[in-house]
């Protein structure tokens, strides 16, 4: 055999090995290693066309041609094998990986603020619009801030009306948040306007309106003219904004060891409208907070003369204030965590 016909032969082999190859390729992996085996430069294919060189002239052109065709009718197929492999990976991969986006989402479940952090929030927002500072003071108090400086003596029977957790250490848990008042007023010259919001602690039993630890709004405002008058311009601002309508409120004359006069703040009952009904005795009002015009004790106690400065005080229950805007009759409710309870705000 002559070396024309060894290179035929070589070439038919060669389309056979190499289509079969090509048929066989998984991916495109193996489809790029058929390539570079027979059509690279070093490949079967281009050493075949070079050893052609060495061949007479006219079996040279007709081999050299029909290697040429060769080596395109390859490049083809490798072409429509490459397209096919693409389609199926594309095929699988749409298969596998679809995704229905007409599906509902899974919605994450959010946590809120508890209902008390919020009305804490909203008195804050409405005293703050009215120009008042939010001021804090700590929970575990001396004796002297809780009492002595409100004007309540040591051995005064006025300290009985406030059920004390006292410590071994001689300090006490925080009655009200009254004792800021006057560590404020230490710090700070008047005119001032502050209310300070807090967790206070009494001794006391529990029952649907009573808790021993909750919490108070204190408010403070000082100047020089500040009358009862203002106290209860502001207050009624505050309900009408935190209720969002008018509510009817009344002050009646009662007793605090740090005011004078003194008196006790009702407001028309959310729940009867004023009709009166089990939640507030019939009456149609409930009773919402203390409140008078800051004594002359307390003004000199915090290094004020009380000729020249006077204002009103307050204090109120937020737990009593939530009760009355979300209709809640029981104020143990507030501490227990039952969700039931809390998604509801
Ligand atoms: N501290 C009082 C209490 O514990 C509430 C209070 C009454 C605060 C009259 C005041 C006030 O500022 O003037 O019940």
């Amino acid at each position: 055999m002559n070396m024309g016909n060894m290179a035929k032969i070589t070439l038919k082999t060669l389309q056979k090995k190499a289509e079969n190859e090509i048929k066989n390729s998984k991916n495109l992996k193996d489809l790029d290693s058929v390539y570079k085996k027979y059509l690279d430069k070093q490949g079967e294919l281009s050493q075949i066309l070079r050893s052609l060189n060495k061949m007479p002239k006219t079996k040279r052109i007709k081999l050299g041609k029909e290697a040429n065709e060769l080596k395109q009718v390859l490049k083809e197929n490798i072409e429509q094998k490459t397209k096919k492999l693409k389609e199926k990976t594309f095929k699988q991969a749409y298969e596998k990986e679809w995704i229905d986006v007409t599906m509902p989402g899974k919605k994450p479940v959010l946590g809120h603020l508890h209902p008390l952090t919020q009305v804490k929030r909203e008195v804050e927002r409405i005293f703050q619009l009215m120009g008042f500072s939010i001021i804090e003071g700590p929970e575990i108090e001396t004796a002297w801030y809780n009492f002595d400086v409100l004007n309540i003596p040591k051995d005064h029977p006025a300290r009985d009306l406030w059920d004390t957790f006292y410590l071994k250490n001689g300090m006490l848990l925080r009655t009200h948040t009254s004792p800021v008042q006057v560590r404020y007023m230490e710090k700070n010259n008047p005119p001032l306007r502050i209310i300070v919001p807090g967790r206070i602690f009494r001794h006391e039993a529990t029952d649907a309106n009573h808790e021993f630890n909750f919490y108070h709004v204190e408010g403070l405002m000082i100047d020089r003219n500040i009358s009862a008058a203002n106290f209860r311009a502001v207050l009624q601002e505050f309900y009408r904004e935190f209720f969002k309508k008018p509510v009817k409120i009344r002050m009646r004359p009662s007793y605090f060891p740090f005011v004078v006069p003194g008196f006790e703040v009702d407001m028309s009952c959310t729940v009867c409208l004023g009709k009166g009904c089990a939640t507030c005795g019939r009456t149609g009002w409930q009773e919402m907070m203390g409140a008078g015009m800051v004594h002359p004790s307390v003004l000199k106690n915090a290094g004020f003369n009380p000729k020249n400065w006077q204002g009103f005080a307050f204090g109120m229950g937020l737990e009593r204030l939530a009760m009355m805007k979300y209709r809640i009759n029981d104020i143990r409710l507030f501490y227990k965590g039952d969700l039931r309870f809390l998604k509801q705000f």
